[in-house]
This record gives structure tokens, sequence and C-alpha cells, in this order.
């Protein structure tokens, strides 16, 4: 198919995309076997087997338990090295990456081993291929604010190597307003902030995100549709909405991509765009995500172009950049 290969041909975004979220089972496998870390599963065949999922929370369940093979800094270079390594492939150009420190603090991990190994990856990224990145922290929302807190005060001292701020985990129950005088000083601390809103939440989360955390994208934000009155606010200011379209399959916030909002959002001027989320968990990364969506919902080659370039206005690269990939 024709839109097939332009969106193979095409330079492309990822802004959101969790690093633990791309923990292959082949990688999992070597670090706990290295690690000398016991995994309930006999093989990586079982592992996969494993992946499904009925909601949210029975995939964040396998995405801690699986986490807990990182240790050392070179654990998280050889996770984020082997995404970007997939991305570059995947064509690629700039990448925006969640981590969740508070997955691996809890286990007794420094913050700065994790931050120094993600680091040293997109370095290399950088200088090998020209890809650009960012490095978004995200803080897990079934925690206490506190607890957010907390982490951020050990982050601070490679604050000038964290380009924002996230909220994710499990989504009902713990609205973004728990988490307001946090990302206010986050705010205070010159960085833009994001949050995790209307994934499973209803649209009154979104309305938090906006206006109690101020933030400047929207991660999935797919439930909007229910409310016109935020679509109109969304659409107003171009507020990007990160999509991840084979995520909300295998979670069951759709039962079929044939009725994915992704194309309503764009029919109503929406600034969405296509990520992968967790690609080791979901069955695909960007490309899968795109080629799925084209055939499910028969998008046009306009609609891949727009798709596209909603991820480049949505980025964070300063605008002389942007305007060289518009
Ligand atoms: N953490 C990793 N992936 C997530 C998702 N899709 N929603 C909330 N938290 C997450
Ligand atoms: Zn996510």
């Amino acid at each position: 198919h024709s839109v097939d290969e332009l969106i193979a041909r095409l330079p492309k975004t990822e802004l959101h995309l969790h690093i633990e979220g791309t923990l292959e089972p082949e990688l999992m496998f070597a670090l706990a076997q290295k690690n000398a870390v016991a995994l309930p599963y006999a093989s990586v065949e079982e592992v996969r087997a494993a992946y499904d999922f009925s909601n949210l929370q029975s995939f964040l369940d396998l995405y801690y338990a699986g986490a807990g093979v990182l240790l050392t800094e070179d654990d998280f270079f050889d996770l984020a090295w082997a995404y970007l390594e997939r991305a570059h492939g995947d064509r690629i150009v700039h990448a925006e990456i969640f981590f969740d420190p508070q997955t691996h603090t809890a286990r007794g991990v420094p913050y700065a081993t994790v931050h120094r190994g993600l680091c040293r990856a997109l370095a290399k990224a950088q200088q090998q291929w020209g890809m650009s990145s960012r490095l978004i922290l995200s803080f897990l929302r079934h925690l206490s604010e506190d607890d957010g807190f907390a982490v951020l005060d050990e982050a601070l001292p490679f604050i000038d190597e964290i380009d924002g701020f996230g909220l994710d985990s499990s989504e009902l129950g713990h609205p973004p307003e728990k988490f307001a005088r946090l990302f206010a000083r986050c705010r205070e601390l010159g960085k833009p902030v994001v949050a995790h809103a209307g994934e499973e939440g209803p649209p009154d989360y979104v309305w938090q995100a906006l206006e109690g955390l101020q933030v400047c994208r929207i991660d999935h934000g797919v439930r909007s549709l229910e409310d016109a009155a935020l679509v109109a606010r969304l659409a107003q200011a171009r507020m990007p909405l990160t999509v991840c379209p084979l995520s909300n399959l295998k979670l069951k916030v759709v039962d079929d991509l044939a009725v994915h909002p992704l194309k309503k959002m764009l029919d109503a001027g929406l600034c969405a765009l296509v990520n992968s989320d967790d690609p080791a968990y979901f069955g695909g990364y960007l490309g899968e995500n795109l080629l799925a969506c084209r055939q499910a919902l028969d998008l046009s080659a306009d609609d891949v172009v727009q798709l596209v370039k909603n991820g480049f206005e949505a980025s964070w690269l300063p605008s002389a950049q942007k305007a060289c990939w518009l």
C-alpha cells in the first residue's frame, strides 16, 4: 500500500514512550540472569503469553515487575540503546522519553544510576545519528505527592539534563489535582509539564491536567471526545494529545482499532499524534502503530502527514529546528 511506504519513509517523532516499556522479554531474561533476579516465568515465550491485559492496572503489575531486573547504570544504558536503535530504524529523528525513577529508587537503585545510564544512551544516539531527544521524569500517581517531592529532590543535581516532568501509572482514583503542588514546583524550576489524562479516566481529569497542572501536552486524552466543551478548548489551544493506539487496544480502552477515536480527533481539529507508549508490551513500535491505524481507520496520505507534522509541532524542539522538519 502506497500510504504504508509513506509511513516508513517519513522522518518522525516519538513523544510518548516509557523507556521501561521498551524492555523486550529477551533483555528481561538476560538481565534477570546476570543480576540474579528471580522472574515468575520459565521462558521468553511464557513472558509474551502473559501479556494479555484486561485493563491498565493488569499491565502495570507486569510492567513494574519486569523493571525489577534493571539494577546497574549499564542496564539502563542497554535498555535505552536497544530502543534507540529500533527508533532509528523506524526513521524517528526526535524522541521525548519518559522514565519512572520511583520504580527504581523504591528498590534501592540510586536516582543517579538510572539517570546516567539513560543519558549516556541518548548522547550516543545524538552523536551517532544526529537523533535529538528529551528526557521526561515521570511521577507515579499511585504514590503520594510527598513521594514525588522526595524523588524530585534526588533528581535536583541533574536538573539541567531533565527537560520536563510527567505523570503516569494508575489513573482512576488518582486525579491530576492530587499533584498540583508538585507540578507547581516543577514549573517554578522552569520546566514544561505533561500528564497522562483521559486514558481510563474521565474528561474531568483532562480539565484538571490543563487548569490545575497547566500541562503543555495531554498524554492519551482519548476520552476527551466525551466532552464537547473540552474538545473545543483543546482544539482552540492546539493542545497536543499523544495518542497510543496499540496501547489503547491492548489495555481495552477500545475494543477494536476500527472504532479508535484517532480519526475523529483529527477531524475535530485536535493536534493528535501517534506514539507507542510501551511497545515491548503492546506488540508494536511507532511504525507498527501507524500501519495498524492506517489499515483499521483507512487513513489517507494526508492524515498520515498531518499526524507526523503534529508530532513535530508538539515536540519541545526549538522552533527553528521544527521549521526544518515541517
Ligand atoms: N506507565 C507506562 N505506561 C502507562 C500508561 N499507558 N498509562 C499510565 N501509566 C503508564
Ligand atoms: Zn504512557
